[in-house]
């Protein structure tokens, strides 16, 4: 049978690990798809570069219009990143009639409810494994594995920039700046690597998780985010003296009033699987009323190990592209007529458990004013952790870590503690999940 034509739009680090992959490995993976798998174009703005990642057998064009509707291609692979262009070259190759695969979830985050309806009224798919969890074929796990779930929630180290800093500092005593560095080096890093520092890239991938999870629409503008710069070394190691360790993870959760959905540093047991996930792997836990716990654990970003998503959506576009659409798996697990509008809580409405670190001056009575404080507010304490003041020093910080309470009770009570005078400056807050 004739190879499948395949258009690759960009020539950077996902591009260059899925020729290489593809080129590889091409006799095994046209055994399992049925037929060859060919890259036969490439846009790309730097020919000159293109030409050295995909070799002399390609075509390459600057025009990523014209690529996209080439009559001999079937399946266009986005990989050049960002919103903008990327939607308008991913609408165009639907309204022509092409299937997409994306590895970009920046775009999904933000355009995934448009392109997934437009590709569901042009009958073709668009698949982005790749677009969570690097390696980890967690898209598929979720929208397929657990199918028959109703699913409580998920947690996840879903960026694995961030995740291989916090490694680094912690056990390689690392600056952030030099770590930071390393990642981008190693080609784990967005184009702007404040999107993996600042939790955007994590909150992207978690809207993505969360709509094929619960059946909602994804919703990046309503996820809480918070990112790993404002983190301490010192906060790092108290959390181990008291049994955890700080990850950046995002969650979404189906609560009472409606659905958690947030990415920020969080306290977890070392003794949780997930605390001793480092460096660039990610690790993703799923809670599902008949399987219970599953976790999925893997290398999160890097040139091959993100291909082996890439290819694997070619592959399953290959075997699948002649199906009836209406017998294909929906685009976000659930029918798009079956989504529903559960409302996305405020973090004010969340409820989780709290470390709370605070610089006060050694003297009689501050740890009573405090814990008084937080008992008015029924906010119970479960840990306490006090160092000896420094030399010279009449100041000392306290760390607590509370029970579960509603964050804007927390928020209110910290307002009533940085009152005290015997309370110096901010409170710092970090959340804890027992993961249970
Ligand atoms: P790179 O920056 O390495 O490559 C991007 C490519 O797209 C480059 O060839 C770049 O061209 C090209 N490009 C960017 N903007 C334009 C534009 N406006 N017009 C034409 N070409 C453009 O990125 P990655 O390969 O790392 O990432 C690609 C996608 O995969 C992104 O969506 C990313 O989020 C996602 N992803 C990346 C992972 C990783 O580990 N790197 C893992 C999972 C997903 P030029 O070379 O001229 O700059
Ligand atoms: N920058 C992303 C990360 C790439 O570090 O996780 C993988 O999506």
């Amino acid at each position: 049978m004739e190879s499948i034509k395949i258009a690759v739009l960009g020539a950077g680090t996902v591009a260059g690990g899925t020729f290489r992959v593809l080129t590889r490995n091409q006799e095994e993976i046209a055994r399992r798809a049925g037929r060859a798998i060919e890259i036969t174009l490439v846009g790309a703005r730097d020919p000159a570069k293109a030409r050295a990642v995909f070799g002399p057998g390609v075509a390459i064009q600057s025009d990523l219009f014209a690529v996209v509707e080439h009559p001999d291609i079937e399946i266009v692979l986005e990989l050049i990143g960002g919103e903008t262009l990327a939607r308008e070259l991913v609408l165009r190759a639907i309204a022509a009639g092409k299937h997409v695969v994306t590895a970009n979830k920046a775009l999904l985050a933000h355009h995934g409810n448009e392109i997934f309806a437009a590709a569901q009224a042009k009958g073709v798919m668009v698949a982005f494994e790749a677009a969570v969890g690097g390696g980890i074929p967690i898209i598929k796990a979720l929208r397929e594995g657990l199918t028959a779930n109703r699913l409580s929630w998920l947690a996840g180290i879903i960026n694995g920039t961030s995740n291989f800093v916090l490694s680094a500092m912690r056990s390689e005593g690392k600056s952030f700046a030099m770590a930071l560095a390393e990642a981008k080096r190693l080609g784990y890093a967005e184009a702007d690597p404040s999107f993996d520092i600042d939790g955007i890239d994590a909150a992207h991938k978690l809207s993505i998780l969360a709509a094929i999870a619960f059946g909602i629409p994804v919703q990046f503008h309503a996820c809480y985010t918070e990112g790993i710069g404002a983190l301490e070394l010192r906060d790092m190691q108290a959390a181990e003296q008291l049994g955890y360790r700080i990850k950046l993870l995002g969650i979404a959760r189906r609560a009472e009033r409606g659905i958690e959905l947030r990415v920020h540093p969080t306290l977890i047991p070392s003794r949780r699987l997930m605390a001793s996930v480092e460096g660039v792997t990610n690790a993703i836990l799923i809670q599902g009323d008949a399987v219970g716990a599953t976790l999925y654990c893997g290398a999160g970003a890097g040139a091959e190990p993100t291909a082996s998503a890439v290819v694997a959506d070619l592959v399953d576009v290959t075997r699948l592209h002649t199906a009836d659409p209406e017998n294909r798996v929906p685009h976000l697990a659930f029918r798009l007529d079956a989504l529903v509008s559960t409302p996305i809580l405020s973090i004010d409405d969340v409820e989780t458990s709290y470390y709370l670190r605070l610089r006060v001056l050694d003297r009689p009575g501050v740890l009573a004013d405090v814990t008084r404080i937080l008992a008015d507010a029924s906010i119970s304490i479960g840990a306490f952790l006090q160092h000896e003041p420094e030399e010279n020093q009449d100041q000392t910080d306290i760390i607590l870590l509370t029970h579960r309470a509603l964050e804007w009770r927390v928020r209110a009570a910290i307002a009533a503690i940085e009152e005290l005078d015997s309370v110096l400056g901010s409170a710092v807050l970090i959340r804890l999940e027992e993961l249970a």
